[in-house]
């Protein structure tokens, strides 16, 4: 398989790690240790080569990559011998990479910016172009605003994916997304997660405390190290944009947003002798039963550079494979795992599920197939909480958004949305949604939206292929679910109802839930909201085929009301309908305050 061809803007600690990471793992082949994925996708770990490399350092500028990146100030860990690479570091434009402070600090410990021209654009994209680059890796400086946005134009005009670790906000600024969008080119960002460090470990304690039902109630990440990145940011005034990032990193897997002096996190000093060890000091308090306080610390050592190689190493693959199958835009799934400040968060445990559909899509129906969401529906129970259902707010994402990323990170490229109540509101989010996130939408109206849910299905039929995915706008889910679904296959003149064995989950509200009974074999022999005798229940994801369609006009024919479950019915005493098992994976129901207080309990 072709390698990767990479460009890496700035050769700093983080580069070095990188390039030592690939002649590592070249040398040894040893798949054992330190990678979460040696096979990604088709590329293994020595599958990238450095063909372009811009910097703004003397020492660095002008020597060939391998030497570059042991030169100062770089601090990090030696950990291989990096041959000749024939990749001559190139001069780039300064802009605002360089902090004044900078300059009043001793030479082996900051940066000292090389004499000579800088590059334009025209420059930068023609040697993109002529170095057959295919990711872009930017390592700038926090706080070079100005930088990155100039590499980023030049990406995009080169026509190169991006893998964006620092935290000037770019897969995560709706207005770029979209540039590299209608480029067709994916952006992996913004701002690097390490492999085990703090951001990550505060998440899991964070998580762990909400999964116990601990209240968190205050917390700090103090971070220090000695290293140009912490040098750089002794200068305040560029760690807008990285705060943000590493608090939100946490904030988001909160139960409830601590309010601003409940949490402190940030880069806290710089230590000239840490060199590229990074301490962290983490101190969460909190309470447990009975409100009584409890607190835990923890004091993390780690070798910064190397512990974002380990992740930028499969975030430039996953960006080759999106370039590979022509996905363009932020990659949702990759992002929110590799990255602290992702277009969307998710909790690392969906987020890791959404990486594995991400990296082995479903074969079969995966990307053929539209996805029918319907919408039309009232949602009275959940009232108070939201006056449009689908819209409701969970963690600062409407309801319909998280199920159509959701949809969207199982492989389904298409969304036919079915609206009815509070249409024309929904409608306009949606508009503005595919807009945003350059995902293709069609809404349909269904006036009936009062009568049965199935009428909405019958709505969108001129809409729908053979085969659809069919889903409900209030329903959270893995997305494994789907794509293994979708990789099982459906009936052609059926359908396929994904069922959870769980009767008596705690997450289930059984007067409300619709029961299913199978055989054996998975067949489905009955299906509704009070049937007797039943072994499973409807979690509202489908693969059907248009003979649920059909099913359902035959209902309302015979006088029946057209629900889907009417449908369902008449598929299964013909033999179509089939159940999917879902095992003990997540989904929800979200259709009162309880439920989504659940919903805001277990998404990021
Ligand atoms: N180490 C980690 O775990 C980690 C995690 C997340 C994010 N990051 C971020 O990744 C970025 C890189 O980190 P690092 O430790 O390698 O930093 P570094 O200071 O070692 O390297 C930055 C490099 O950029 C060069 N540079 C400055 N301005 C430039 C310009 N205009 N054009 C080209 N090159 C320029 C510098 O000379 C230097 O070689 C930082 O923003 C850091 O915050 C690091």
């Amino acid at each position: 398989m072709a390698k990767i061809r990479v460009a890496i803007v700035g050769v700093g600690n983080c580069a070095s790690s990188l390039v030592q990471g690939v002649a590592y793992y070249r040398e040894i082949n040893d798949n054992t240790v330190g990678l979460m994925h040696w096979d990604l996708g088709g590329y293994d770990a020595t599958d990238m080569e450095v063909t372009a490399a811009w910097d703004i350092d003397e020492r660095k500028v002008g020597t060939d990559l391998s030497e570059a990146i042991f030169a100062k100030p770089n601090c990090t860990a030696v950990f291989a011998q990096v041959p000749q690479s024939g990749i001559v570091v190139r001069m780039g434009a300064v802009l605002d990479g360089m902090a004044d402070h900078m300059e009043s600090m001793p030479a082996d410990r900051s940066f000292r910016v090389a004499k000579g021209g800088q590059p334009d654009k025209a420059d930068i994209v023609a040697t993109l172009k002529k170095a057959g680059v295919d990711v872009l890796v930017n390592f700038l400086p926090v706080g070079s605003e100005d930088a990155v946005k100039f590499y980023m134009e030049c990406a995009l005009e080169a026509g190169v994916g991006v893998v964006n670790c620092m935290p000037v906000f770019i897969a995560s600024n709706p207005e770029w997304e979209q540039r590299f969008k209608a480029k067709g080119l994916p952006i992996v960002g913004d701002d690097i997660k390490a492999q085990f460090g703090a951001t990550i470990v505060h998440r899991a304690l964070t998580n762990l405390m909400r999964q116990r039902g601990v209240r968190l109630d205050r917390t700090y990440q103090l971070n220090t190290g000695g290293n140009t990145d912490f040098l750089n940011m002794m200068d305040r005034t560029r760690l807008a944009s990285k705060k943000i990032s590493k608090t939100e990193a946490v904030q988001a897997v909160l139960a409830e947003r601590l309010a601003d002096e409940n949490i402190h996190v940030g880069p806290s000093d710089y230590v000239p002798w840490l060199n590229d060890n990074k301490l962290c000091f983490l101190r969460l308090e909190g309470a447990l039963f009975g409100a009584v306080p409890m607190n835990i610390e923890v004091r993390l050592s780690v070798e910064d550079s190397p512990n974002s190689a380990g992740v930028v190493i499969d975030a430039i693959r996953c960006c080759k494979l999106a370039l590979d199958r022509k996905e363009g835009g932020a990659l949702i799934g990759p992002s929110a795992f590799f990255c602290k400040h992702p277009p969307t968060q998710f909790t690392d445990d969906e987020a890791q599920r959404m990486v594995e559909s991400f990296i082995h899509p479903a074969p079969g129906l995966a990307g053929t197939v539209k996805c029918l969401i319907v919408a039309a529906g009232q949602g009275t129970r959940l009232r108070d909480v939201a006056p449009s259902k689908p819209l409701a707010d969970i963690k600062g994402v409407a309801l319909i958004e998280r199920v159509i990323e959701t949809a969207h990170a199982a492989g389904v490229r298409e969304f036919v949305v079915v609206t009815g109540y509070e249409a024309l509101r929904v409608e306009a989010f949606l508009e503005a949604l595919a807009s945003r996130r350059g995902i293709d939408i069609t809404c349909v109206r269904n006036p009936d939206w009062a009568k049965a849910n199935g009428l909405s299905v019958a709505a969108a039929e001129a809409h729908l292929g053979e085969q659809f995915v069919l889903l409900m706008a209030d329903h959270l889910f893995d997305p494994t679910i789907l794509s293994d679904l979708l990789a099982r296959g459906g009936d052609p003149k059926g359908a396929v109802l994904a069922v959870d064995r769980r009767l008596k989950s705690p997450l289930i509200d059984p007067a409300d839930v619709t029961r299913v009974e199978t055989d054996a074999l998975g067949a489905i022999r009955s299906i509704g909201k009070g049937i007797a005798g039943h072994n499973g229940l409807d979690t509202g994801i489908f693969l059907a085929s248009k003979a649920l369609i059909a099913a359902i006009r035959a209902d309302l024919k015979d006088g029946g009301e057209g629900g889907i479950s009417d449908g369902m019915r008449r598929l299964a005493s013909a033999g179509h309908a089939h159940a999917f098992e879902i095992g003990d994976r997540f989904w929800l129901d979200i259709d009162d305050a309880v439920a989504h207080g659940e919903a805001e309990r277990v998404t990021a």
